[in-house]
């Protein structure tokens, strides 16, 4: 593995199940990889920046680029420096975002500038995730080359039953190894 291929940009955007980013981040650290954080404001909401500071020891850029305390271009800069970049939880909103190529904010415009592969792990209530705006978009990333991993089905935080849980971090875990094994 290259150096390159160790970094791994974890965006975290602003779905309930932004808490277990903090559990992904120790398991992506078990396999070596250095993670680097960026957060949307929403996600910031749901676990404070800090817990992923503390456990990455690596500054988590969080909102608008131009928010970013920094004296570099942080989403230029990791992006074309991580092996890859997962966005998990990835919301409705992040996916339409970048599905459409929008940048307004450091998560969306890391992907945009991405230099190699991007990992997206939906999360989010049944009908959002069933909406046919949400799977075109779906779409739209799988044929762009995007790997868009399944979401999980079962009791959703909402309280209702259906498809849209994030997918267990070990299946999160296992793609992105698998995508670091093609030689990306
Ligand atoms: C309690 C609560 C939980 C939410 N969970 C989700 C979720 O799991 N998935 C999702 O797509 N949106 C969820 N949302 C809506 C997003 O937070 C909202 O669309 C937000 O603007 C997303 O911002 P971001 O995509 O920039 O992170 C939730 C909202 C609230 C209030």
């Amino acid at each position: 593995m290259t150096a390159k291929a160790k970094i791994i940009v974890l965006g975290v955007t602003g779905s309930i199940a932004a808490y277990k980013a903090a559990e992904l981040v120790r398991r992506m650290q078990q396999q070596g990889w250095d993670v680097w954080v960026m957060m949307t404001e929403a996600a910031a909401k749901y676990v404070g920046p800090l817990t992923f500071q503390a456990l990455t020891k690596h500054p988590v850029a969080v909102g608008k680029c131009e928010a970013v305390e920094s004296s570099t271009y942080q989403h230029l800069d990791l992006s074309g420096r991580a092996g890859v970049v997962v966005i998990a939880p990835c919301t409705a909103n992040v996916l339409a975002k970048i599905a459409h190529g929008l940048a307004d904010d450091v998560v969306t415009a890391t992907v945009l500038a991405a230099a190699g592969p991007v990992l997206v792990a939906p999360a989010m209530n049944s009908r959002m995730w069933q909406n046919p705006a949400t799977q075109a978009n779906v779409k739209t990333l799988k044929d762009r080359g995007v790997l868009v991993l399944d979401v999980g089905e079962g009791e959703l935080a909402c309280g209702e039953v259906g498809a849209g849980r994030l997918t267990e971090l070990e299946n999160i875990v296992a793609a992105v190894a698998q995508t670091m094994q093609k030689g990306c």
